[in-house]
């Protein structure tokens, strides 16, 4: 079964989990992307954004979330006064999944990841929340939301609340989890653009307030 536990190191920082994630094949996605797109943030962050995948820009420079859908993201939430600086941004799994279009040039199109890529991915987001220990998480979409919660995980039904964090993550001692859309879908939402975004810092307000 694909798996990255093997590649999980028992001991040491983000840094050291970094490095050896670099390496992963606990699945068949690292043989096209470009580099392994690790967590980034500090170890003290109150509050862990968890998207789903890299996407095309984070592929290619190897830091989550600073292409479009990120930029969307930061300005969120600073609307919704969560401090970009006090967050630790991550993804449900580690490498970009695509498919090459026909037309166009050959670019690259985000294709979501299988539930069995997102489990066996999975290891590496539990070792960062052991280290970071998060105050809440913030799960951006569904894929996230599958991540913490299993494939029944309903964005739709679950979104701008406070859940109870699931079994594995009690032990944190977390507050809990906010589950939100994905900041891609604001950019894909063409004209109701101006109140999926609304939606969105709203979600998130709800996390601030948790948070205060
Ligand atoms: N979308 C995500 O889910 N994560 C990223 O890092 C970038 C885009
Ligand atoms: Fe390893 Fe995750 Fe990359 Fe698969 S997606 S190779 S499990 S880091």
């Amino acid at each position: 079964a694909y798996d990255a536990t093997p590649f999980v190191p028992e001991r040491g920082g983000l840094d050291a989990l970094r490095k050896a994630a670099a390496r992963c094949e606990g699945c068949p996605l690292f043989r096209e992307a470009t580099q392994t797109v690790f967590g980034k943030g500090r170890r003290s962050a109150r509050v862990v954004l968890l998207g789903e995948q890299p996407g095309d820009q984070e592929d290619r420079r190897g830091e989550p979330f600073v292409g479009p859908a990120g930029h969307l993201l930061m300005r969120a939430c600073s609307e919704a006064e969560i401090d970009p600086a006090e967050t630790y941004v991550t993804n449900a799994v580690k490498h970009f999944k695509f498919v090459l279009s026909e037309e166009r040039g050959k670019r690259r199109i985000h294709k979501p990841p299988t539930l069995r890529e997102l489990a066996a991915c999975r290891p590496w987001l539990s070792a960062e929340l052991r280290l970071v220990e998060p105050e809440l998480i913030v799960a951006l979409g569904a894929t996230a939301g599958k991540a913490l919660y299993g494939s029944g995980f309903r964005v739709t039904q679950a979104r701008g609340a406070v859940l109870d964090p699931p079994d594995e993550l009690q032990a944190l001692d977390a507050k809990g989890v906010v589950a939100t859309i994905h900041p891609a879908a604001v950019l894909r939402a063409g004209e109701n653009r101006e109140e999926v975004y609304a939606g969105l810092v709203s979600d998130l307000r709800v996390a601030a307030a948790a948070l205060s």
